[in-house]
């Protein structure tokens, strides 16, 4: 289908997210004729560019980071849509232009009015956005309006709460789209369809037939030039806080009363409700923090996360974080769910791993206690995937049993990007896999007392060499239960 006819404001027009990619996102939506004709796309910030060198700012980033742009296209058709302002949010002169500049080209394109704010910018200018765009009267238009707010959504409950409130001085709850890209990525949109239509996994889907689950989302990249964000946030409330949480929602959520959005929001709520949350002191017993020092990856020397620029020398902040979470609920009572996520790890991937129980070792094959369990792993990223672990015997032997996969690899290049499919919900009013203001809430919660425990001095910070995959505490953890980390394939 196509998205109805709309004006998009996007704010941060000339950022890095916009570049890489919401300006790729639109193009691919346009090459696959799922933009309406009357479309209109304002783009806003503060550098001072005509339409033209704004048109000719669009093609090069779909040319550069698109996932289908190709030099030979109709590149006119697509450009035509796009239009730029010069606007400051401290400023409402440029709102009221911008207003009037909206509303010119609403009537020229024949447009109904309806109006999708996105805001792809430093969360400092959230608040001051949304109360221009209402003080303006930007928000009053005829048709509906929506916005599409980026992360982080706050630094820790409080903060959340003060820019919730803020946003909802002008906009409605279920007018806001809160972006969680991991909710975009293919995988993880279909951990539900894995679960609710086959019917093989929902009654093992349980403390009875689950030992552990594994979620592991690991970067080779380092902190690259954002050292001014990430020093305050770190993993925890850079990964952790939303994406990480986000997928242990969806695979640990009640099947919904309908595949509908309120209907799944409600449960992966109920999720978060029944997360064991843990005081400060509890929390160093469930929570592995590191930091990467110097190291190898990809044959290529790497300076330690203390030597990055922009990074203090002494520096505590996180960048690798390992979690044990107990879901105290029917489903999951007893079951160990444990995150990892850092930067400068051995390899970039995002797997889930459903670990099952054990069979009664060697009750009938003499394998010294090493049948290994059956697992269920899903792929999310960079292979997007699953796969099963089952033992099987070796063949022409009567003894080996060994371990033997049953795998599906979706094709590559067939997924949209998160950034295409979440855009196009937003335009369509789909609000599924975006995340509701209860989940954010409910997800500080949960890390706002670890962040307190990061903050103690006697809190441990285990170095690790980046290339690793990560700090040996974190393999403690697991062993603690009698576990240990799958690794990433
Ligand atoms: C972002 C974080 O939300 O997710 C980044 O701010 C991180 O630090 C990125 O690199 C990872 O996303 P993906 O899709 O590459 O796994």
């Amino acid at each position: 289908g196509q998205a109805p006819a709309h004006t998009l404001f996007l704010f941060g027009a000339t950022g890095d997210l916009a570049q890489r990619k919401l300006l790729p996102a639109l193009h691919s939506l346009f090459v696959d004729k799922r933009l309406p004709e009357r479309f209109v796309v304002i783009g806003v910030a503060r550098a001072d560019l005509t339409d033209e060198t704004f048109r000719s700012l669009v093609r090069e980033a779909a040319l550069r980071f698109g996932r289908n742009a190709d030099a030979g296209e109709d590149w006119p058709a697509f450009l035509r849509h796009f239009h730029y302002v010069q606007a400051d949010a401290r400023r409402p002169e440029d709102f009221a232009r911008l207003r009037a500049r909206a509303e010119s080209l609403e009537t020229e394109h024949g447009l109904p009015g309806h109006r999708l704010f996105y805001l792809a910018l430093a969360p400092d200018f959230f608040a001051p956005t949304a109360r221009a765009l209402g003080e303006s009267g930007l928000t009053a238009c005829r048709g509906w309006r929506r916005l599409v707010i980026e992360k982080p959504f706050g630094h820790d409950q409080q903060s959340a709460i003060a820019l919730n409130d803020a946003l909802r001085k002008v906009f409605e709850e279920d007018e806001i789209y809160r972006i969680d890209h991991y909710l975009g990525k293919e995988m993880v949109q279909n951990i539900e369809v894995l679960r609710f239509a086959n019917s093989v996994f929902e009654p093992l889907w349980n403390n009875r037939a689950i030992a552990n689950v594994q979620i592991t989302s690991s970067e080779t990249v380092g902190v690259e030039n954002r050292a001014g964000y990430y020093e305050a946030a770190g993993a925890l409330r850079d990964m952790v806080q939303n994406h990480m949480l986000q997928m242990v929602m969806m695979v640990a959520m009640e099947p919904p009363s309908r595949l509908k959005m309120e209907a799944i929001r409600d449960e992966k709520v109920k999720v978060l409700r029944s997360l064991r949350r843990y005081s400060p002191e509890e929390a160093v017993h469930h929570v592995v923090r590191g930091q990467y020092t110097a190291g190898r990856i990809q044959g290529q020397d790497v300076s330690g996360y203390r030597e990055e620029p922009g990074v203090a020398a002494g520096s505590n902040t996180e960048t690798f974080v390992a979690a044990r979470l107990y879901i105290d609920n029917f489903r999951w009572a007893g079951v160990p769910f444990y995150l990892r996520t850092g930067k400068r790890m051995a390899a970039k991937a995002t797997e889930i791993v459903i670990q099952f129980r054990d069979m009664p070792k060697d009750l009938y094959f003499n394998t010294g206690g090493r049948l290994g369990p059956n697992l269920l792993v899903i792929r999310v990223n960079p292979q997007e995937g699953v796969y099963i672990q089952l033992n099987a015997k070796h063949p022409g032997t009567d003894e080996r049993i060994v371990p033997i996969a049953m795998e599906f690899s979706q094709a590559p290049d067939r997924s949209p990007e998160s950034y295409e499919r979440l855009l196009w919900d937003a335009m369509q009013g789909d609000s599924t896999f975006f995340t509701r203001w209860d989940e954010v809430s409910l997800a500080w919660k949960f890390v706002d007392p670890i962040a307190a425990a990061f903050t103690r001095p006697d809190t441990p910070l285990h170095p690790y060499p980046a290339g690793s995959w990560g700090p040996t505490a974190s393999d403690r953890l697991l062993a603690e239960d009698g576990f240990r980390w799958w690794p990433v394939q």
